[in-house]
């Protein structure tokens, strides 16, 4: 039978999760999304009114079909972790079970199980902020956001993934390089989830037989790369230095994902694979 796979952080057709439900559908796998629950109804309507249309076309002129949506929001892990404020939140409260083992369990009950899982978010409220000026709440707020959800994610998952099984994450050269201007702790968020995708990589391959990597993307312009501020820059930054002078597209790191969950990529695991035009390994701009 065909692979399954469950993609947490699409909630539109311009970032990286979108590209790799499309080159995963391509290559043959049904594909259910986790949407951030603010980001739900307008996903989901835009989706009914045919705006991703056009955006839904595959290589072999079939359109990407998601067989469910499931809200999500990755980082409460139970129901218990919900403070009153959130429940009765107008843009919570018209969902339920959006909590990560709340979605595990509803995937679990529609479809038994999955082969595939795609942690494709992040989220740090102060990242226009230099790191001097984050405050700790903003920093743990970017690492429970944009790490721990990827271990969340595997916990409550895991148990449902077949043997053989791949994870795998989106990461950024600012976990190891410095990049002014990629702030709020989002840096060290970074880093704590390549630093993660080893230990994890060897603690679900121990137990379950899943692999576990990251794909350490170069510059998109996506809905959350345009919330940073200087994502044009970046853009035209890489294409000026990087070895390969091209834009990237969310397609070629959605193909590279396609690769790292497939057999192709059976003794690939706890790695960290850059899809960045090769921008990661010049030390001197030229
Ligand atoms: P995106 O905006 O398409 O994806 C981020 C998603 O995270 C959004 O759909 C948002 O709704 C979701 N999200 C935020 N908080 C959430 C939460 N608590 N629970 C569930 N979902 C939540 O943007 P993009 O850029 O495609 O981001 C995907 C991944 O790629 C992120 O990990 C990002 O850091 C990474 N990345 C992006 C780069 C870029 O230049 N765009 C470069 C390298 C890595």
């Amino acid at each position: 039978r065909g692979k399954r796979a469950f993609i947490a952080g699409v909630a539109d057709d311009q970032g990286f999760g979108w590209a790799i439900a499309k080159a995963l559908a391509s290559a043959g796998a049904e594909i259910l999304v986790g949407t951030w629950v603010p980001a739900l109804n307008i996903f989901e309507s835009s989706l009914r009114r045919g705006k991703f249309d056009e955006s839904r076309k595959l290589a072999n002129g079939s359109l990407l079909e998601i067989a469910k949506v499931y809200p999500l929001d990755a980082v409460f892990d139970t129901l218990d972790d919900v403070p009153e404020d959130i429940k009765n939140n107008k843009r919570y409260a018209g969902s339920s079970k959006w909590t990560v083992q709340e979605v595990a369990e509803s995937v679990k009950n529609d479809f038994g199980s999955i082969d595939i899982l795609v942690h494709s978010l992040a989220n740090g409220p102060e990242v226009t902020k230099p790191l001097l000026e984050t405050s700790r709440k903003g920093y743990l707020a970017a690492l429970s956001a944009s790490s721990y959800s990827y271990i969340s994610l595997l916990k409550y998952f895991a148990p449902i993934m077949n043997p053989g099984s791949s994870a795998v994450s989106l990461t950024y050269l600012a976990s190891e390089k410095i990049i002014p201007g990629y702030g709020g702790g989002m840096s060290s968020a970074k880093a704590a989830l390549e630093s993660d995708t080893r230990v994890l990589a060897f603690e679900a391959g121990r137990k379950y037989g899943i692999r576990v990597n990251s794909i350490s993307a170069g510059p998109l312009g996506s809905r959350a790369a345009k919330a940073i501020g200087f994502i044009e820059k970046m853009i035209d930054y890489s294409a000026a230095n990087a070895p390969l002078q091209k834009e990237l597209s969310a397609d070629e790191v959605g193909n590279a994902a396609a690769f790292l969950s497939s057999p192709l990529a059976s003794a690939i695991t706890g790695s960290v694979i850059y899809v960045d035009n090769g921008l990661n390994a010049m030390g001197l701009a030229v």
